[in-house]
């Protein structure tokens, strides 16, 4: 009598493990899709893959904030999350921020205030700023105020607070902060 075997649930035309599989994501407006590992973190997609070498590679473990991204607006370590994670989200790394020819206003006011030295943190800066400032607009509490919603413009203590992770190894924070400063307090604004 012969035996009987249970069919393979795995689909046989699906990629084996760690193989590349097309992944589509949406950077900057437009829908990429990729052949990559499940494996591969949205940082190394953008750098490696896309080209968008304005997001850094510090520490690669979530601890510097130079990867940062915005994610659906909300600011995401792209070290930190894997590119397979971020299909049918809209990301903007720091190449996206400007229109055109025009600054951000994060961006202006960072080149206003010169507040960066060797630039490494300075996009990372950048995009979790403009998350920042949006999470601050909406009311969301900080751990300055945790029971308040944010008093707008922020002061210097809030700003340093929700900015605190993006580390500076230049030690730029005194025109970091006066950059967000400026803009900080304006409604309605990108
Ligand atoms: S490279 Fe992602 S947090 Fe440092
Ligand atoms: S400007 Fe050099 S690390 Fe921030």
């Amino acid at each position: 009598m012969s035996e009987h075997k249970e069919p393979s649930r795995r689909d046989a035309t699906a990629p084996a493990g760690n193989a590349a599989r097309p992944v589509t994501l949406r950077i900057n407006g437009q829908s990429h899709t990729l052949q990559l590992e499940p494996r591969t973190t949205l940082l190394d997609a953008l750098r490696e893959v896309m080209h968008l070498t304005g997001t850094k590679k510090g520490c690669d473990r979530g601890q510097c904030g130079a990867c940062t991204v915005l994610s659906n607006g909300r600011r995401i370590q792209s070290c930190l999350t894997l590119a397979v994670m971020q299909e049918g989200r809209d990301l903007t790394t720091i190449e996206g921020l400007s229109d055109g020819d025009a600054l951000h206003p994060v961006q202006a006011a960072f080149v206003a205030h010169d507040a960066l030295q060797c630039g490494f943190c300075t996009p990372g800066q950048i995009c979790s700023a403009v998350g920042m400032l949006a999470e601050a607009r909406a009311g969301e509490a900080s751990a300055v105020q945790p029971l308040a919603a944010p008093t707008l413009p922020l002061g210097d203590e809030e700003i340093r607070e929700r900015m605190s992770g993006n580390l500076c190894r230049c030690g730029a924070y005194p025109k970091i902060v006066a950059a967000l400063r400026e803009v900080g307090g304006r409604q309605g604004k990108r």
